[in-house]
């Protein structure tokens, strides 16, 4: 018969991964009609409705998305990992150019209003994260996608980029709920105290946010949802062993 643990430990994942996507998607489509429908909708001509793809292409991008790529290590843990390594970096891609339009666009507006750059703790903190996503990028690519350090090297720096997965996503959450808030003070600063549609809609957002967030940590974190060690992994870690304690390969 069945052990009903195990199983019991497999359909919480399912629920939990399943909650994860619900609340990755909700952020999407709060921000989507936050910007559609209270701030003017959507365009590319350096107006209002051009800063509006930003809040949308970041939360797509640096917080769904660098989730989601994250996620997959532990949804498809008995899967070749080579298979895995390659969705990690196709969405991480992905991430990436969502991200880079967001940018583009919320400097094209501050450009064509003649606003300043970078004078907010936002802009500092969204560019410092984005700055850092991107050198996680270059360095995950030539490491992991496109070996080009030594095994020894690749053990060394693996717990450093996982680290620094969950640490740029939890800086991405951060700068979101600071664009939230300094984009409310600026659109409806005089009525925010009374609960208007907006203001409430934009706090589930921000809420659904971090609930997103928490969710991944604690996925991403659980011991029991990692990949089980295979033998590509062990040889790694043997490989790792000889060249630090000095033993043979076949010592025990
Ligand atoms: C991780 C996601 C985000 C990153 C990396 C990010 C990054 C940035 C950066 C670097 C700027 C400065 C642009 C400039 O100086 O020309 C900026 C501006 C702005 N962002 Fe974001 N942003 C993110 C998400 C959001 C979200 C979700 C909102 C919500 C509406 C938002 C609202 C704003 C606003 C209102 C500005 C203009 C004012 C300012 O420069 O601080 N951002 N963002």
């Amino acid at each position: 018969m069945d052990n009903p643990v195990p199983r019991a430990r497999g359909l919480m994942f399912v629920w939990l991964v399943g909650a994860s996507q619900v609340l990755g998607l909700a952020s999407v489509v709060l921000t989507a009609v936050w910007m559609g429908h209270y701030s003017g909708g959507f365009a590319w001509d350096g107006s209002r409705r051009e800063f509006n793809v930003h809040p949308l292409c970041m939360v797509l991008g640096l917080v769904f998305l660098q989730g989601d790529a994250i996620l997959v290590y532990r949804v498809f843990r008995n899967e070749a990992k080579r298979n895995v390594k390659l969705l990690h970096g196709i969405i991480h891609l992905l991430a990436l150019i969502a991200s880079i339009v967001g940018i583009v666009a919320v400097f094209d507006n501050h450009n064509a209003a003649k606003i300043q750059h970078m004078y907010s703790l936002h802009g500092w903190c969204g560019m410092g994260t984005l700055v850092l996503f991107c050198i996680q990028w270059v360095m995950g690519l030539l490491f992991f996608l496109f070996p080009v350090a030594s095994s020894r090297l690749r053990a060394l720096y693996l717990p450093i980029h996982v680290f620094c997965g969950l640490a740029l996503l939890i800086m991405a959450i951060g700068t979101c709920l600071l664009g939230i808030t300094e984009k409310l003070l600026f659109s409806i600063m005089s009525t925010y105290s009374q609960f208007p549609p907006e203001g409430v809609l934009a706090n589930t957002l921000g809420i659904v946010l971090v609930c997103f967030g928490v969710l991944l940590g604690y996925l991403i974190t659980k011991e029991e949802y990692r990949r089980p060690p295979n033998p590509e992994e062990e040889s790694l870690s043997v490989h790792f062993k000889t060249l630090t304690e000095g033993r043979s390969p076949t010592t025990p």
